[in-house]
């Protein structure tokens, strides 16, 4: 099938705003839309940017808007993004552009790093390694799916509206640790997102949920570490 291309386009050495780069592409329904992006760039525009590496959903660098809905270009097949004939594809919003579809990530990892998502024990281990029941583990299951691709900061009003706001990502991350058995850390994170940029800047939107290439539920998240700021309790 033939698939109409509109791509934003920015250059900044050359552009004083962005435009649209228009392109008719020979695709398969079954094929991704990332293919389609390298058949433009590599058979009609080389000058095309975008960002991409695993191409199979894993290594979350190819976050895109497209059709107006942020998604992994490398998991979003024709077939599902095409609306009469054609696609059209931006930079993830809320995130300065670099060139074309590369955004800076450079202010979403650094809200990411603001929460500490490693785990805090300054206790010994013992003899063998930190013991977790199935159960603790279950308990942050769903948080440690996150490939950090932005789509859920970016596909939120309220970051968009104020950058400073740490975004669902982080909140997931910071969930991963906040409800992990064997972490010590819950107390300082909290006291992160208990901050006026944290997670009271969430208004229950649900963009975010509804955009995850991973499914996790992120409004869930972000409740439950609101209960925990309220409740003093992470169980
Ligand atoms: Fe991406 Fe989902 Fe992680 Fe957000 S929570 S960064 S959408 S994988
Ligand atoms: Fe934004 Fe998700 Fe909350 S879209 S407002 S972080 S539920
Ligand atoms: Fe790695 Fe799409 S290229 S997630």
């Amino acid at each position: 099938m033939k698939v109409h291309f509109k791509i934003k386009r920015f250059n900044p050495e050359k552009d004083k705003k962005s435009y649209w780069g228009e392109y008719d592409v020979e695709a398969e329904e079954s094929d991704r839309v990332l293919d389609a992006l390298q058949t433009v760039k590599w058979e009609i525009d080389g000058t095309l940017n975008f960002r991409r590496s695993c191409a199979h959903g894993i290594c979350g660098s190819d976050a895109m808007r497209i059709n107006g809905r942020n998604s992994l270009a490398c998991k979003l097949l024709i077939r599902d993004a095409v609306q009469g004939g054609k696609i059209v594809v931006e930079p993830i919003l809320g995130l300065p552009v670099i060139k074309d579809l590369i955004v800076d990530m450079e202010p979403f990892f650094a809200h990411y790093r603001a929460v500490m998502p490693y785990l805090i024990n300054d206790t010994e281990p013992g003899e063998r390694e930190r013991l977790q029941s199935p159960e603790e583990r279950a308990r942050f299951d769903d948080s440690t799916k996150c490939i950090l691709c932005a789509c859920c900061t970016t596909s939120c009003p309220s970051f968009w509206v104020r950058g400073d706001y740490v975004g669902p990502a982080a909140i997931v991350q910071a969930h991963r640790f906040i409800f992990d058995s064997r972490d010590q850390g819950a107390a300082k994170r909290l006291d992160v997102l208990g901050e006026p940029e944290g997670v009271w800047r969430c208004r229950t939107v649900f963009n975010c949920s509804e955009v995850c290439p991973r499914d996790i539920q992120v409004t869930q998240a972000i409740g439950e570490v609101k209960a925990a700021l309220i409740t003093g309790r992470i169980d």
